[in-house]
């Protein structure tokens, strides 16, 4: 059936642009074509398509019980879910997608996919690279507020649980055609930076020309300067009056201040590069000059009130308003972020709005939220229309004690040494592994290097997004290292060995890409190619509900289904052989773009 589907709008924009959207959305617009056609009078159904569970299908349309109880009463039509099942099933447009359909009982319609179709879109993936797979998301551009650590504080493991989240979400809508504004937040603003200043007027006279050497730590730096902050009245008085004369734009306090943010950008800077995240930094300070404005709006809107001196947004539900300007007159963290919002709306135009930090924010964000749903920047929360804002929270990371991760010295845990110790712990574990194979002659240091890099951020950051983000997890080493199990360094191990499968063929992949042709003959190819085209609505998935788990899931999944078609299907010598080599090389390059999603560097060799 290869004649040109002759049903409007729906299956026309399935080729839109050369994208094609996921087999879940491919399917949705053959099954809104044949709803369409039953249902003239109803334009917006949502045909609902769904993986199927039973083994009746690959999947599955679930309309017909919902739309029969709609119906019954008011039409004669249909006499039960299984006949409007039937009409739906009849009335599918002609598509090379679909082998056959069959209803069940309550009206399901199961659908079997075309084992060539499915093929031919894995050989297209191929000959056309995995952008083929991208997901169609409904919005444009989006902003990411993450990792966002705090100018001269610690950057602790909260803030690497949000940059290592943050950096997988955006590269997901990025692959899925997004624009995304990856936004640092960082905390450059506020009443610290007077206390900062003085100690560092005091003890540092240098500081224009040696600031750096001459702080060296910044945590210890804060430490003192709070130290002093808190014994001495003097210093106190000082300090609060720093904070006008900065804020003023007094230079010398401008300069300082300036100074400070670099030494702390320089060492933030050392993790993500580390963790090859890329961020734009707005700090809180970009948002200070907006915020008058900004507030006056919402007053002349009727939003804020006097309460306790302070000026506030009261949130319906909520049992404390929202401070938006202090008794002392001075801004704070909701003030910001409303500015932040205001301007991702309005200058940026952003459709989404993501942040992400702990859970322990929920109740800010949920009002800040409130505050502009009330103002009309936002729409109602039940709707469906942009803009919108999501708070991805996530649990806490917790040491093997059962507590909040901590070093021996109960001190919070330097980031670039946590990420340091599993890159050498992966290297010294390759280094065994090679010597007891006797392959570490093939391996030059440059490699030893790259490989350890790779497995050792990748472990850490896959142990972090495996879970569901909101559990809190328990960091060690020893798991996420073991190379057995649900770890980056198994599924690296199982993507590398793919790849020596491929070379060990001996064939050249990117002649076999042109000229050979997959084909789904044995049940476990087939549960293989199913679950590679499945790629895009995992991605879609992941990206709409905000899970990096989802992806996780797949890729591991993926892993252990190739793992059983390689069992039971003989690749090299076979005489399926090229067939199965691109079936070797498509799971290899989905496997990759996993990776690359999670922010994991494949490996090649092991
Ligand atoms: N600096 C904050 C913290 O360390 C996180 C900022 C999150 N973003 C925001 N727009 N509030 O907790």
């Amino acid at each position: 059936t290869s004649s040109p589907p002759s049903l409007g709008l729906a299956v026309e924009s399935l080729e839109c642009g050369g994208r094609t959207g996921s087999v879940k959305q491919q399917l949705a617009k053959l099954f809104e074509g044949s709803l369409k056609v039953i249902f003239p009078e109803e334009p917006n159904m949502e045909p609902l398509i769904a993986v199927c569970t039973a083994k009746f299908g690959d999947y599955q349309c679930n309309n017909a019980m919902g739309i029969f109880s709609k119906i019954k009463g008011k039409s004669t039509a249909f006499k039960n879910p299984n006949s409007v099942g039937q009409a739906i099933s009849r009335h599918l447009p002609p598509s090379n997608i679909i082998e056959s359909t069959s209803v069940a009982g309550p009206g399901f319609v199961n659908i079997v996919l075309s084992s060539k179709w499915v093929a031919q879109n894995i050989q297209n993936m191929l000959l056309n690279g995995i952008d083929a797979w991208a997901p169609i998301l409904s919005v444009e551009r989006a902003v990411v507020d993450f990792s966002s650590p705090n100018i001269a504080k610690e950057m602790h493991v909260g803030h690497l649980r949000s940059t290592i989240i943050g950096d997988t979400l955006s590269r997901m809508l990025e692959f899925s055609n997004v624009k995304v504004f990856r936004r640092n937040h960082v905390g450059d603003w506020g009443t610290q930076f007077g206390m900062l200043i003085e100690h560092l007027f005091d003890n540092f006279p240098n500081w224009e020309d040696t600031g750096e050497q001459a702080i060296g730590d910044l945590q210890e730096f804060y430490k003192a300067s709070k130290r002093r902050f808190d014994d001495d009245p003097s210093f106190m008085q000082r300090a609060q009056q720093a904070v006008v004369r900065l804020q003023g734009g007094e230079a010398r306090y401008r300069n300082a201040w300036k100074k400070i943010c670099e030494i702390s950008r320089k060492e933030f800077d050392l993790v993500y590069q580390r963790l090859g995240v890329h961020l734009e930094e707005k700090g809180e300070s970009f948002y200070n000059p907006y915020i008058p404005k900004v507030l006056e709006e919402l007053s002349t809107k009727g939003l804020i009130e006097e309460s306790d001196g302070a000026r506030v947004i009261f949130i319906q539900g909520q049992p404390i308003p929202l401070i938006v300007v202090k008794r002392d007159g001075g801004y704070n963290y909701a003030s910001t972020d409303l500015a932040a919002l205001w301007y991702r709306l309005n200058v940026e135009k952003a459709e989404w709005i993501i942040y992400i930090t702990d859970v322990g924010q929920s109740q800010h964000f949920d009002m800040v939220f409130s505050a502009a749903r009330r103002a009309g920047w936002l729409p109602d929360a039940k709707s469906i229309l942009y803009p919108k804002t999501n708070h991805v929270g996530f649990g806490l990371v917790l040491g093997s004690d059962g507590k909040r991760f901590r070093t021996r010295s109960s001190e919070v845990v330097r980031l670039v040494e946590l990420l340091d110790e599993a890159k050498s712990r992966c290297k010294a574990e390759l280094v065994k592994r090679l010597e007891d194979n006797g392959k570490l002659k093939d391996w030059t240091d440059e490699e030893l290097e790259n490989t350890a890099e790779a497995v050792g951020y990748g472990a850490i950051k896959y142990a972090d997004l495996k879970n569901n983000r909101l559990t809190n997890y328990t960091f060690s080493f020893d798991q996420m290292l073991n190379d057995k199990g649900n770890t980056a360094v198994y599924l690296l191990y199982a993507h590398a060995r793919i790849c020596s499968i491929i070379r060990k063929s001996g064939k050249d992949i990117e002649e076999i890409k042109k000229s050979g042709k997959l084909v789904l003959g044995h049940a476990d190819e087939r549960v293989l190619g199913l679950h590679l085209i499945q790629f895009a609505e995992v991605v879609e998935e992941a990206c709409t509900n905000l899970l990096p788990n989802v992806l996780c899931e797949y890729l591991y999944n993926l892993s252990e289904i190739f793992t059983r078609f390689y069992t039971s299907c003989q690749v090299v010598g076979s005489a399926e052989e090229t067939s199965r080599l691109l079936l070797c090389e498509a799971t290899a390059v989905v496997m990759r773009k996993c990776f690359h999603l999670l922010g994991i560097t494949p490996v090649y060799k092991i």
